[in-house]
């Protein structure tokens, strides 16, 4: 009996791991109700009776981001924050503009794959496998090129172009998540102690306080 507990349990855990998107939908919609104080994973449900065409629309994915920053990008994202309707859907998508020499700067979407498509200008786009490999895998896309980051990987996206470039992605999340590398490493707040991180990446404190400084 007991056995038969662990087995289970083992076969339970090796089943959600495997899981490589959000959790599978148990109903035709559930329109987030994000005025409900029930805590759920995801949105509660709005009554399926009150749904209506607004909690499955956006509009405005035409508008150009605004790249004057430091990084020479914008990304507009339409995920469940924007429409309601994605809650437990599994989806949404993102814009991204970017400005001749501008990046999407390392980072990680810890619960979606992502499949970009160039609609304007080129970009050199790469990503980074985990320990022990870290193999970097690039690749210069054109307008009508397409490339996926896998779930969880570190990856960026750099205009080489000549003029402005946009991009459109899908993502397997309604709430993907993006770590920037450089943000939670160096811009934490409060910050992560110069001497870890003077250690974790073999450099003086000095250096720690220079990378710091610009976050
Ligand atoms: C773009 O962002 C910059 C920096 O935040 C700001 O100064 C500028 O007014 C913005 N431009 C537009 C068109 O919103
Ligand atoms: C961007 O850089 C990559 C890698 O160096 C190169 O293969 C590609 O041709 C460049 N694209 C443009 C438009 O210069």
């Amino acid at each position: 009996m007991a056995i038969h507990l662990l087995f289970l349990a083992l076969l339970a855990m090796a089943c959600s791991s495997a899981i490589a998107s959000d959790p599978s939908l148990l109903q035709d919609v559930c329109v987030a109700d994000k005025t409900s104080p029930v805590q759920v994973n995801g949105f509660a449900c709005k009554d399926a009776m009150d749904i209506a065409a607004e909690d499955f629309h956006f509009s405005g994915l035409d508008k150009v981001g605004n790249t004057s920053n430091k990084q020479g990008s914008a990304v507009t994202a339409v995920n469940v924050a924007q429409i309601p309707g994605l809650n437990t859907m599994g989806i949404s998508m993102v814009r991204i503009d970017y400005a001749p020499n501008g990046m999407n700067p390392p980072h990680t979407h810890p619960r979606a794959t992502e499949i970009l498509t160039v609609l304007e200008g080129s970009l050199f786009v790469g990503f980074v496998t985990s320990n022990p490999n870290n193999k970097l895998i690039t690749k210069a896309l054109n307008k009508g090129d397409v490339f996926v980051f896998p779930k969880g990987l570190v990856h960026f996206q750099f205009n080489n172009g000549t003029g402005n470039a946009v991009a459109l992605a899908g993502l397997s999340s309604q709430n993907p998540g993006v770590i920037t590398i450089g943000n939670t490493v160096f811009g934490s707040k409060p910050s992560i102690a110069d001497h870890i991180l003077a250690k974790a990446f073999q450099v003086n404190k000095e250096t720690v306080d220079l990378m710091q400084a610009q976050f």
